[in-house]
């Protein structure tokens, strides 16, 4: 359904300009649910939005790469060009509503734009097609929701609208980036249960972002994890889970709570690369417990794991290929 192929992103002017995003590369199948996951900076959102053709100009470009949806390249297209090409329809909802949503309109009125941009109805059959998404993303009280506006609904509600609008255009693919970070724990498990449900029942697929491995395990099929720019281990979500490769992912999951866990959390030393200051070798090597002086000097192979699981690691993890 979507596939990205050695998608590279870079700032600056062309005789400086710098990787922020590497070779990335991925594929969602239909109805699938991939977790990009990664800490911050490492260029989830980037990717996301040159997926939706909405990377802001003057500013990151598509330096190499291919972005296919449903088939066709829509890698140089607008979003607009995309829609008259008949390419893939894809959506996305974000972090925080209220940036997206428009304070001085009424929620109904909101929805229902969305609506007749897509469908091109208005009156009745808008109105119709309206109660169907707010019955989707299961919003109570339909007629007290629709006349309010957007402060007066609290976040996860905001956040229910906010997938309303994206439901509007039928998108084969949905890209939530971070879209439960700011909610409180009890209505992130809500919307994350709303949006596995919708994925399943409109064969909907879904690029879900988060730096929250936790949230991961809950929803996804599929994870690929992001460090510097780069897809360091890409698996399915059991795979990844019970034995990971990459010693980043393992890192991570070092740090993550976990109420069975006796021994303490253990944090990455050092920090997060700034793009452009590591040239040679590989992104992780710096903080790497088995960095060996090759993954420094040489940029590591891409090892294929099992059939579905790949590691970007020259001594992957329980590989006997230990340094
Ligand atoms: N417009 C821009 N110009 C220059 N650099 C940028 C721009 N936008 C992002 N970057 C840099 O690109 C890198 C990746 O940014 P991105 O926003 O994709 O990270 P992220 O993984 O989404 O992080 P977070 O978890 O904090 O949202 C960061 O180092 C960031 O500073
Ligand atoms: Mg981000």
């Amino acid at each position: 359904m979507l596939a990205v192929r050695d998608l590279t992103i870079c700032v600056g002017p062309a005789a400086k300009a710098v990787d922020i995003v590497s070779a990335v590369t991925f594929s969602i199948d239909k109805g699938e649910v991939l977790g990009l996951v990664g800490e911050s900076g490492s260029g989830k959102s980037l990717t996301s939005l040159a997926i939706m053709g909405l990377l802001p100009t003057p500013g990151p470009r598509v330096r190499a790469g291919r972005i296919e949806l449903d088939g066709s390249d829509v890698t140089a297209l607008q979003p607009w060009q995309r829609v008259e090409a008949g390419a893939g329809r894809l959506a996305m909802i974000f972090q925080e509503p209220m940036t997206s949503l428009n304070p001085v309109l009424r929620i109904g009125d909101q929805i229902e734009e969305a609506v007749r941009v897509h469908d091109g109805t208005s009156g009745r059959l808008a109105r119709e097609r309206v109660r169907e998404l707010l019955d989707m993303v299961r919003i109570p009280d339909a007629a007290v929701q629709l006349a309010a506006f957007p402060h007066q609904l609290s976040g996860g509600m905001r956040q229910r609208v906010m997938i309303a609008i994206a439901l509007a255009c039928r998108p084969q693919v949905l890209i939530a980036d971070e879209p439960t970070t700011a909610l409180d724990v009890t209505i992130q498990v809500q919307i994350l249960g709303l949006l596995r449900e919708l994925c399943d029942r409109l064969d909907m697929a879904m690029l879900f972002i988060t730096h929250d491995l936790g949230v991961i395990a809950q929803l996804v099929d599929r994870v690929a994890v992001m460090y510097g720019g780069r897809v360091v281990e890409a698996a399915d979500v059991g795979e990844l889970f019970g034995a990971p490769s990459h010693h980043y992912t393992r890192a991570l999951m070092d740090c993550m709570p976990a109420p069975s866990r006796q021994r303490r959390l253990r944090p990455i030393p050092g920090q997060a690369p700034r793009p452009g200051t590591i040239t040679a070798g590989c992104v992780f090597a710096p903080r790497c417990v088995a960095a060996r002086d090759v993954c420094r000097e040489a940029s590591p192979p891409q090892i294929r794991i099992s059939e579905r699981h790949e590691a970007l690691c020259a001594f992957p993890l329980g590989s006997g290929r230990s340094p």
